[in-house]
């Protein structure tokens, strides 16, 4: 049967674990962001289920919106991202909130932030659902961290291998095989 499910080893986190989590680090945000109108910054596409249940546990006055980067793979150690969408906000004065599936080695976040910078915000905070710190190159670290996981590569819940599994609506870990086939 086609079921993407059948790729998965195991389950790391459930659908409950998730919600549990975000739904504190959703209250924790709208305390500490109360009056100050933040822009959620998502970073597409691995962000957009986590943003969407995030969001519903956030109180507060608040805008969204969504860029799109990718990271020059391979040849270079630059750590140079591409940036395939950018905001459309004025974000000066602002305070941001860059929401994350997963912070990795941060080289994506830290471009990011560096980024996001030069248009003088308020201040740029980042959210994100996972931490893998033991993977950690840049220096740059998550405000807000719903689970800190191992090494494993882990899909589902928007997190996708070769644009699949972002429909599984938990977090696993992929079978082996899946990468040595390809
Ligand atoms: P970083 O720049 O190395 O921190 O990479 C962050 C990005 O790499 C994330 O936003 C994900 O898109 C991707 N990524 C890193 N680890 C995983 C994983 O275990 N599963 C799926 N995507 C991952
Ligand atoms: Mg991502």
């Amino acid at each position: 049967m086609d079921r993407a499910e059948n790729d998965i080893a195991y389950v790391l986190l459930t659908e409950e674990q998730i919600l549990e989590k975000v739904h504190d680090v959703g209250r924790r945000i709208s305390h500490d962001f109360e009056g100050k109108d933040p822009i959620f910054v998502g970073v597409l596409k691995g962000c957009f289920i986590f943003m969407a249940d995030l969001m519903r546990c956030v109180s507060i006055n608040c805008s969204m919106d969504f860029m799109a980067v990718s990271s020059y793979s391979g040849t270079t150690t630059t750590g140079a991202v591409k940036i395939n969408k950018d905001l459309n906000s004025d974000i000066s004065g602002r305070h941001i909130i860059l929401v994350e599936d997963i912070l990795d080695s941060g080289v994506t976040l830290n471009y990011l932030k560096n980024y996001l910078m030069v248009s003088a915000p308020a201040s740029v905070s980042i959210v994100t659902l996972m931490d893998k710190p033991s993977r950690r190159k840049a220096d740059v670290y998550a405000d807000y961290s719903c689970f800190e996981v191992p090494d494993a590569f882990v899909v589902g819940y928007g997190l996708d291998y070769n644009e699949r599994y972002r429909n599984i609506p938990y977090i696993g870990v992929l079978k082996p095989e899946i990468y040595s086939n390809k």
